[in-house]
């Protein structure tokens, strides 16, 4: 079930985003939180520090699990979605490294990686799933396609998912060709959904999410069926949402 909050930009959009999380910590200090890289959770992990700074909000119980990471890529290079995490949020606040858990793109054996992934999840249950959407309707790097039982598993990136992360390498060449994600199925377990999502490039894959038809052809049209999804928008990327319906 979808509940959409439309707001004027991203600031509003952070600020809502951040009420979703507070009140999850509030009720449960030792939450465990699944996160996501991209510019759309930015917002809200600028307010995650600043609260943390204002009011000395703890994070040192708090649990995450990372949607995902690059494949054949070092922990440390600068495009890892373990830097990206670190730089945006965990150097800022006091969460304890040894329960952060990010797929490991470097793997010696992938086979083994994702089934060390989804069993290390599995030890857990996700309160709070924070996450994107692409310009194509993926979820994590679950692309069209993908089937809606796939657990952690290794994906091959679609040319337009390789395009839209290019502005963060030096070429298109640079970009990775595949990942490691969540699988959908891994993604519906978590008891709550935040989607953030901004500008009119992606409101073509709010509209089909939310109007469906739910088909594997759009990844996030899953989430439909799923009990709690806050999705926050800002008004371009809500500008395909039929206003009878909301
Ligand atoms: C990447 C990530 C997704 C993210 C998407 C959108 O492909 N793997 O998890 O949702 O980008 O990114 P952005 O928020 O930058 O638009």
């Amino acid at each position: 079930m979808f509940t959409i909050i439309i707001k004027e930009n991203t600031q509003e959009m952070a600020v809502a985003a951040f009420e979703v999380l507070r009140e999850v910590l509030d009720k449960k200090p030792n939450a465990v939180l699944g996160l996501a890289t991209g510019s759309s959770p930015i917002g809200l992990y600028r307010k995650m520090i600043e609260d943390h700074k204002q009011t000395g909000r703890s994070y040192k119980d708090v649990v995450t699990f990372n949607l995902d990471e690059y494949v054949h890529i070092e922990r440390n290079h600068p495009q890892s979605y373990y830097t990206f995490m670190k730089e945006h949020l965990f150097d800022h606040i006091d969460i304890d490294l040894a329960n952060v858990h990010i797929p490991n793109g470097n793997a010696a054996d992938f086979d083994i990686e994702v089934k060390r992934y989804e069993d290390e999840l599995n030890k857990f249950h996700v309160d709070l799933q924070v996450m994107g959407i692409g310009s194509n309707g993926h979820i994590g790097f679950n692309e069209p396609g993908t089937p809606f039982t796939a657990l952690t598993h290794v994906e091959a990136l679609k040319e337009s998912t390789r395009n839209d992360n290019a502005r963060f390498f030096a070429s298109i060449d640079d970009v990775p060709t595949h990942a490691v994600t969540m699988g959908i199925a891994s993604i519906m377990k978590a008891k709550k959904i935040l989607l953030l999502a901004s500008t009119s490039y992606k409101a073509k894959a709010i509209a089909a999410m939310i109007h469906g038809p739910i088909t594997e052809n759009c990844p996030a049209s899953i989430l439909a069926n799923h009990p709690d999804v806050v999705v926050i928008v800002d008004k371009a990327a809500a500008s395909l949402i039929a206003d009878e319906k909301y």
